[in-house]
């Protein structure tokens, strides 16, 4: 004897909005999800077991979120994952309370329950967004997606691609990804490396293209840990933007570059093999090569190549040519094995290697391991701050800084261009400096998530 109405309402939903006020049904019918959980994907070539990740909508890797220039990006995040996480927009100069840091812009969701991420696209580039609580097992799951901006004018080239490049650590008879997220050997050394290499959750990706078209590749290093060093085999072209930031003068690519864990580059480049030949995206030319993307030639566009491209329009940049008043910061970097680190303090006491190590935290900096109550730096509004980075390991370290791009100073002190993630080798040390323009609480740390994990983790404060 159910009426027409209590049936509605038993079976939830439509009649359950009906009785929500007028603006809190229009945010649900407006606001897109971003639907984080566990599923099945064919990630292993076929013939191999399927593989259950954890990812943002059902593909492996993705969806890409894809907004104009000063658009907001709006997403509900809803968690049906079995732990606690939350949304980075890595690269966006955005508002702090969006920046998605679990312990330190926002309390992670708890699974079952969503948070309403609203956040400006100021600049236009290549971003992307991933987990930003538990992320050295997270990411390595795969939550992670390609998070893009275009320019209010689209550039003069044929096709605009994505090239998400990721390794994965399986197991070959299962499909599994093994569970060793924690294992000192990955924390202590050179991260958590995967043996499965993919470009946007390929094992094989191949776009047909013709001869003499402009391909914009947007390639992003998504790994945990694995620098990839990249080269080109019948194209060729230019470097436009590191880190979503176009450069003001396009460079010829080079030869090799490499790509630390959460960099990215946008190449714009032609098409120049010849019909019915591959041309190629990899690390070609080393015996332990392997190969990122395909692009087999089919016919051509067009007789001749293109001009030399524009330059991209720059994005906003901040002025930080004045260091004279420059707040000076130091930060060192210190541990892992074979390192020198003796102790350490760590949750506000000094503590032996040995334990530091029993407790899964193997590096510091400037002596301090893992988030402290206060931040590494207190910078005012407006300030510009030159940091000295000295990378005192034997194994590279990603450094990402959250909420604003900084400029590496050459041996001369001319900056480069703005960047969000710099990649230091053993033994290396840079200048850097940025303006601290976007007050809140900014989480800087290794991008190489185990590292991140086991000591690599500080903030900086602006107010
Ligand atoms: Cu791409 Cu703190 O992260
Ligand atoms: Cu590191």
């Amino acid at each position: 004897m159910l009426s027409r109405r209590s049936f509605l309402w038993a079976s939830g939903g439509v009649t359950a909005m009906t009785a929500l006020p007028a603006a809190a049904k229009r945010a649900l019918a407006t606001t897109p999800e971003l639907v984080a959980s566990a599923h099945p994907v064919q990630l292993l070539p076929s013939g191999y077991p399927e593989t259950s990740i954890w990812g943002y909508g059902a593909q492996t890797s993705g969806p890409e979120i894809r907004v104009k220039q000063g658009a907001r990006i709006s997403r509900r995040f809803v968690n049906q994952l079995p732990q606690a996480s939350s949304v980075h927009w890595h690269g966006l100069r955005a508002e702090n309370a969006m920046d998605g840091v679990s312990g330190l812009t926002q309390e992670a969701v708890s699974p079952g329950n969503s948070f309403d991420y609203d956040l400006a696209a100021e600049d236009a580039g290549t971003f992307w967004y991933h987990s930003h609580n538990r992320s050295a097992e997270q990411v390595a799951r795969g939550l992670y997606g390609a998070l893009i901006v275009d320019e209010p004018t689209p550039p003069d080239v044929d096709r605009d691609v994505t090239l998400m490049l990721d390794d994965w650590r399986v197991d070959p008879k299962t499909g599994q990804i093994t569970q060793d997220f924690g294992a000192s050997h990955d924390l202590s050394h050179g991260g958590r490396l995967g043996n499965f290499i993919s470009t946007n959750g390929e094992a094989t990706y191949r776009l047909p293209v013709r001869r003499h078209e402009r391909l914009r590749l947007r390639i992003v290093n998504a790994a945990n840990a694995r620098l990839f060093t990249l080269g080109l085999q019948g194209l060729d072209g230019w470097l436009m933007a590191y880190d979503g930031m176009p450069v003001t003068s396009p460079e010829p690519v080079p030869e090799t570059f490499t790509l630390g864990p959460g960099q990215r580059v946008d190449l714009f480049v032609d098409v120049i093999a010849e019909d019915g030949v591959e041309a190629l995206l990899g690390r070609i030319d080393q015996s332990k090569g392997y190969v990122q993307a395909i692009f087999p030639v089919s016919g051509s566009s067009s007789a001749n190549r293109r001009l030399v491209p524009a330059p991209l329009p720059l994005n906003r940049a901040p002025d930080m040519t004045d260091l004279a008043e420059a707040a000076t910061l130091r930060l060192e970097m210190s541990g892992g094995a074979m390192g020198s680190m003796r102790e350490a303090i760590w949750n506000g006491y000094s503590r032996k290697a040995g334990e530091l190590m029993e407790n899964g935290q193997f590096w510091a900096f400037n002596g301090l391991v893992g988030m402290t109550e206060t931040p590494l730096a207190r910078l005012s509004l407006g300030q510009v701050a030159r940091m000295t980075v000295v990378n005192d390991t034997v194994f590279p370290h990603a450094m990402h800084l959250h909420g604003m791009h900084f400029r590496v100073l050459a041996q001369d002190g001319t900056p480069g261009p703005l960047r969000d993630t710099l990649l230091t080798l053993r033994g290396e040390s840079y200048e850097i400096v940025f303006a601290a323009d976007n007050p809140g609480r900014w989480a800087f740390h290794c991008h190489m998530l185990s590292h991140a994990a086991s000591g690599m983790m500080t903030w900086i404060e602006v107010t």
